[in-house]
């Protein structure tokens, strides 16, 4: 049985009357910039791999170039996406319960540049936090939101650090004494990994966030699937425009895909409990990726994304096998959306 959120109280706060804990931080104390020089991966040789392989797959995170970040932009804005409105509404009822679960002068680590809506309502909830640390892989995005927390956030230590957060990493510590660290991972992003990769990144965060640490992190749920299906399947075609965006990327580095000829179709797919993102070819066609070719049949597909849609017992169990205990979680009144707080070690 996952554990309810009712027993949480949403009334102390102790920054009404602010307490200064802290000394307030002088400019240079405020921003710090850590370059791990993350592999950048490359797009031409994994998708010719991916291309080359039985299963044909592209890597999802090729989708966020400055026009697929854009274009996820405007999904989040469609009445079909329900998840980052429904989120947003769970963030906007439940933040101040989720404060006093995180408790005062933590540290808050973020996968994410870290400039979103949710985290800035997080943030703005936290009571004192001791610094933040942002985790992101590309250094631009990641420089200019780390200025921009820290400007929002006078009396805060924002930590940038320029990494993949899918590899093992040290975390730097913040100036002030920390209560505890406590990651930040909405959006469901997480269903983009399949289980198994879903408890392993679980288990590095747990490993990265320490005893007494922990992790907030937003899961879609399982529910009718037309409106699963609906959300990735959209009436205007962006969600298709998002998908084919990265053949057009490809085409970029030498391929030539010939964008009519693909469709965009996203199923769920029962068994796997997911979205599965694909391209189908409409026509048996052969596409050159710089020096390789690769065949397709007519009606074959390239999955380009997996988006796993999770029971609470289910995610409670991954979390178990990765080190966690689910403490906390927050729904929608159609529990279409949880956050769900997890806890590092406590059986
Ligand atoms: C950003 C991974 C949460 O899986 O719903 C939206 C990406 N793909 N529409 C998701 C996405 C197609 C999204 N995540």
């Amino acid at each position: 049985m996952p554990a309810g959120s009712s027993r949480v109280s949403d009334s102390p706060r102790t920054t009404a009357d602010p307490v200064i804990a802290f000394e307030p931080l002088n400019t240079e104390e405020r921003v710090r910039i850590i370059d791990l020089q993350p592999d950048l991966g490359d797009l031409h040789a994994e998708a010719i791999a991916g291309l080359r392989s039985a299963d044909k797959h592209l890597p999802c995170k090729y989708f966020y170039d400055a026009l697929g970040a854009r274009l996820f932009e405007v999904i989040t804005e469609l009445p079909e996406y329900y998840p980052t409105r429904t989120e947003l509404g769970i963030m906007s009822r439940s933040v101040r319960q989720m404060a006093n679960v995180i408790g005062s002068h933590a540290t808050l680590v973020e996968f994410g540049s870290g400039v979103g809506l949710k985290t800035r309502k997080l943030l703005d909830a936290l009571i004192e936090p001791a610094g933040c640390v942002l985790i992101d892989i590309s250094r631009g995005a990641l420089e200019a939101s780390a200025v921009e927390l820290a400007e929002r956030y006078g009396n805060m230590e924002v930590i940038a650090v320029c990494a993949d957060y899918t590899q093992p990493l040290r975390l730097p510590r913040p100036r002030r004494p920390s209560a505890r660290t406590v990651a930040y991972f909405p959006g469901s992003t997480i269903g983009n990994f399949t289980h198994d990769e879903a408890v392993r990144f679980l288990e590095r965060v747990a490993d990265l966030v320490g005893r007494g640490g922990g992790l907030l992190v937003g899961i879609d749920r399982k529910k009718d699937r037309s409106v699963v299906e609906r959300a990735y399947n959209d009436a205007l075609g962006v969600t298709a425009a998002f998908n084919l965006n990265i053949l057009r990327r490809l085409n970029e580095t030498g391929a030539d895909f010939d964008l009519g000829a693909f469709r965009h179709h996203a199923p769920y797919v029962e068994a796997e409990g997911r979205i599965e993102m694909r391209l189908i070819s409409e026509v048996a066609q052969t596409v050159q990726i710089g020096d390789a070719t690769v065949d397709f049949d007519a009606g074959e597909h390239i999955v380009t994304e997996h988006s796993h849609k999770y029971d609470l017992g289910q995610f409670e169990e991954m979390a178990r096998q990765a080190g966690f205990r689910l403490t906390n979680h927050w729904s929608d009144e159609r529990d279409w959306f949880s956050v769900c707080f997890l806890e590092v070690g406590g059986a």
